[in-house]
């Protein structure tokens, strides 16, 4: 991406032709699912989660990535290949109804290219913008640091799937009726100061812990997946492009208005 990004830039789209890209081809990879379905997928994930669609637009965006699934795990139900899906069918085939396998990819293919890009881009954004980060972020032995507080500092999943309170329970003072919905802000949460002294300060040394994964049995999935490609991908493209900038003013950076993933429509970027 970044050789391709070398030779017909500057200027280039930071989200197209890097944050996206790298997420998309390795969960495509590792699932069995083809790379050049890329524009279908992505585009209905970025609409499911888009909070300035209406919802009969957004209900018809998931029901078009289910159905995609679908296809997808007849086709590999006919022939298992050696990737994630195609493994799961061979190996477990007669387990494992259609449903949950159409549910297993579903979550994975959007889990795996979503969030990892929305932080790709931000992150770097984040870097350009503040630059006392960027040799620390260049240096693979120092990045972990820089990747944890990115995650805690930008916590691009806005809130986790709502829960459902199994029994009348009081949380955190607050009485909860069973029955009752809750959702949970991971931004706040990363932000609270009781968990995080000083949270509105990056700070790479920091070793209290954070919610950017979610917590407990649902904890993410592709979280040591996400942290290897953020670890690679920082100092891949700060060493590649060392005068990396942004190509427009900053009040110009176009932010997805309202979605359940914080992040960016697009990063024009030069060097
Ligand atoms: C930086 C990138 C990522 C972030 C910030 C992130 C964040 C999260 C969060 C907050 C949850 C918990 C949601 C909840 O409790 O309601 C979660 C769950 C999950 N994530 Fe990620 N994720 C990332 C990357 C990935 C990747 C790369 C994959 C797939 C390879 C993935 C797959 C999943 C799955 C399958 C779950 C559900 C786990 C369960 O319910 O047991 N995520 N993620």
């Amino acid at each position: 991406m970044l050789d391709v990004m070398e030779v017909t830039g500057p200027p280039a789209d930071l989200v197209q032709s890097f944050a996206l890209p790298i997420p998309s081809m390795v969960i495509c990879e590792l699932l069995g699912v083809p790379y050049s379905d890329r524009a279908e997928f992505q585009e209905r994930s970025i609409t499911r989660f888009d909070g300035t669609c209406d919802m009969r637009t957004r209900l018809a965006a998931q029901a078009g990535s289910l159905k995609y699934m679908a296809r997808l795990v007849a086709a590999k139900r006919a022939d298992p290949d050696d990737a994630l899906l195609g493994t799961l069918v061979r190996d477990y085939g007669s387990e494992i109804d259609d449903r949950e396998l159409i549910g297993i990819g579903d979550l994975l293919l959007l889990g795996g290219h979503e969030t990892t890009s929305n932080m790709l881009a931000l992150g770097t954004l984040f870097l350009l913008e503040n630059p006392e980060h960027i040799a620390a972020a260049r240096d693979p032995y120092s990045v972990d640091g820089i990747v944890e507080e990115l995650l805690r500092y930008l916590s691009v999943v806005q809130s986790g799937v709502p829960r459902v309170a199994r029994e009348n329970l009081i949380l955190a003072g607050q009485e909860i009726k069973r029955g009752e919905r809750l959702l949970c802000s991971f931004p706040s949460a990363n932000h609270d100061e009781a968990l995080t002294p000083d949270a509105a300060h990056f700070d790479p040394t920091r070793k209290t812990a954070h919610l950017a994964f979610g917590h407990g049995i649902h904890y993410c999935l592709g979280a040591p997946l996400a942290r290897i490609e953020m670890r690679m991908a920082y100092p891949a493209i700060l060493h590649r492009f060392p005068d990396l900038r942004i190509a427009v003013p900053s009040s110009d950076v176009d932010f997805r208005p309202s979605s359940v993933f914080y992040g960016l429509q697009k990063l024009p970027v030069e060097w």
